[in-house]
């Protein structure tokens, strides 16, 4: 595990950007594991700003992202489709058949969960790209007795959906449950990208990444993972060293 502690999140998005540039240059059909939340949005903006000035196709690029909410339409603005177009998808030449979510409008959940799974196994991240829930959740596997491996729903615990609330109009319109990638779809990436910005998170860090590890920090998995690069900014790694 390498871990990099950034003076400002500025040197920290470049970075970030600066893999996923780089990784493109040298394998144009790279598969990318995406990430949604308040996290990855310099990052995004980063490599919009990378890919137009040096010129980079994302022609080639597959990508799949962690989870959606369950009820929600790709229109809707608190959809998870809807911030990758936002953020990402629309600034780049990537062809839409080439991006993947898991459809939160599925009216056979379970199917869903077995198609997405199917395309995570046939094909495998170069990089997947991680934030981490104040609980120690990565996609939505929230801390629990036991983990499942694969894609499926999940309930959201309602320190998550507080933690969410933020970006709808009320608690009330914070969906309840979530499709989300399994802990071991997430480990199948060649690499990770964990990134985590912000002191209330520096003792999740601390225990994700030097604690036992354990189903109730489901983060804490990573440390059985070869290759991850952990992005941190000072305040969420002040509690590390
Ligand atoms: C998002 C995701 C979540 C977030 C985590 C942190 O696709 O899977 O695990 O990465 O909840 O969220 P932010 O970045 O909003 O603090």
């Amino acid at each position: 595990m390498k871990i990099h502690v950034f003076d400002t999140s500025e040197q920290l998005d470049r970075f970030a950007a600066d893999l996923f540039i780089d990784l493109i240059k040298s394998k144009p059909d790279a598969v990318l594991g995406l990430a949604t939340g308040s996290t990855p949005v310099g990052i995004y903006a980063k490599i919009v700003e990378q890919a137009k000035q040096q010129n980079i196709s994302f022609g080639g690029v597959t990508t799949y992202n962690l989870d959606e909410y369950v009820g929600l339409t790709p229109d809707n603005d608190q959809s998870y489709a809807y911030y990758m177009n936002q953020h990402l998808f629309s600034h780049i030449d990537i062809s839409p058949e080439r991006t993947h979510l898991p459809n939160g409008m599925a009216s056979d959940p379970q199917a869903e969960c077995a198609r997405y799974e199917a395309m995570l196994e046939e094909r495998h991240a170069d990089i997947q790209l991680l934030g981490l829930g104040h609980n120690g959740h990565i996609g939505f596997n929230e801390p629990d007795s036991a983990l499942s491996a694969g894609t499926h729903v999940v309930k959201l615990k309602n320190e998550t959906r507080e933690a969410n609330a933020r970006f709808f109009a009320s608690m009330d319109e914070v969906p309840a449950a979530a499709f989300t990638m399994g802990v071991g779809s997430i480990l199948k990436a060649n690499t990770i990208l964990l990134v985590v910005r912000g002191a209330e998170k520096a003792s999740i860090v601390k225990e994700a990444l030097t604690g036992p590890v354990s189903t109730q920090v489901p983060a804490s998995l990573l440390q059985t993972h070869p290759r991850v690069i952990v992005l941190l900014d000072r305040e969420a790694g002040r509690m590390l060293v």
